[in-house]
């Protein structure tokens, strides 16, 4: 079992396999970074299944692949199936922008995915277009359908941004009600790589503007294994909120992150992370796992988001992290 120094037990592991995005999304990647991770420099399907294989063995029951936009990489499908096969009871999932899901849901249902999140910040095309800084609406539609069609469980993510797409929560919202999908939103994690002056809602904001057409009439008692804080509509209509700028959100934690390169990250906020590449490359799995215990018994205890005036947050971009 992998627990950290604050006793927290940690089942999730978030597999970054690319940086690269075909969005610029305002609050992640508004700018084309001025040079990508050279491609020698990415951890290839092989070494980074070899991690995953020991992870598992070490208790890792979640697996969820990340980018970038995970599905600009080649052969996806392939590596979640490597995963799929060494153990088909694992938890597999995958987050995505959908813009290239129309023609590869179904390819990744069959290799064993199993769940999908999927970003949409607006049902009106021009906001939308605004945020990702393209008009991704009608394909983001026709994915999510994709998704829907092969059978995979669909949650829905949508990062509410003052003055652009604060007003289009409940339009989102209703959408995922009407189709039975999960809603969760996200307070805006303010970073280095974001588009200068974006603010985000906070969740008290949302609920309000959600109230003004819904009743809010239940929080439930929040599950250690989800980021997600989920309140109840009187129709019993649940949905999530993330609000990382809580004091007591890292409190469930249960994640680790590596990234394409090979790094791992205990925790967003932070800069520290540790290297796993020399260790798998080399086929030094032993080593690899001591590195993964390291970080665990090193990860802090909370983010510092709740902090007002801080600058100490990670010059690391969302899209390297996997958010
Ligand atoms: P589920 O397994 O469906 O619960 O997915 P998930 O919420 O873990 O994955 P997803 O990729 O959809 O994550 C949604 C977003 O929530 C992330 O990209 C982050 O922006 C935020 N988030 C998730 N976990 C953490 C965390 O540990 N810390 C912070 N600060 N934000 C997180
Ligand atoms: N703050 C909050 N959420 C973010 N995401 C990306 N960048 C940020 C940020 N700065 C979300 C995206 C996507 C998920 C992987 O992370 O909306 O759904
Ligand atoms: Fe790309 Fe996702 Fe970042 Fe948007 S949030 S720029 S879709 S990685």
């Amino acid at each position: 079992m992998l627990i950290d120094g604050y006793g927290r037990k940690h089942d999730y592991l978030r597999v970054s396999v690319t940086e690269r995005c075909n969005f610029r999304c305002q609050y992640c990647m508004p700018e084309k970074p001025f040079s990508w991770v050279p491609k020698e420099n990415l951890l290839s399907y092989e070494d980074l299944f070899k991690f995953i294989k020991a992870s598992i063995d070490e208790g890792i029951k979640k697996v969820r692949i990340t980018g970038g936009e995970p599905l600009l990489r080649e052969g996806l499908d392939t590596f979640l199936k490597m995963i799929f096969d060494y153990k088909n009871d694992i938890d597999l999932a995958l987050t995505t922008n959908a813009f290239l899901l129309p023609n590869a849901a179904q390819k990744l249902k069959d290799a064993g995915l199993k769940r999908i999140n999927i970003s949409l910040d607006s049902m009106r095309a021009d906001v939308a277009a605004k945020i990702a800084q393209k008009n991704v609406l009608p394909t983001v539609l026709k994915g999510i359908q994709a998704a829907d069609d092969a059978g995979l469980k669909i949650k829905i993510n949508c990062v509410p941004i003052k003055g652009i797409n604060d007003q289009d929560i409940v339009e989102v919202l209703d959408f995922c009600k009407e189709r039975g999908y999960i809603i969760r939103f996200i307070e805006f994690m303010e970073n280095h790589h974001a588009k200068e002056g974006a603010k985000g809602l906070n969740s008290d904001e949302m609920k309000e503007i959600i109230s003004r057409k819904y009743k809010i009439v239940k929080t439930i008692p929040r599950d250690t294994s989800s980021p997600a804080q989920y309140y109840e509509l009187e129709d019993g209509y649940q949905f999530g909120i993330i609000e990382p700028h809580k004091d007591d959100f890292c409190s469930a934690c249960n994640r680790i992150r590596l990234t394409a390169e090979g790094y791992l990250i205990p925790c967003l906020y932070f800069e520290d992370a540790m290297s796993i590449k020399d260790a798998v490359r080399n086929d030094n799995i032993d080593e690899a796992v001591a590195i993964l215990k390291k970080v665990l018994a090193g990860k802090p205890e909370k983010n510092k988001w709740s902090v007002k005036d801080d600058n100490e947050v990670s010059s690391r971009a969302f899209y390297e992290t996997g958010g």
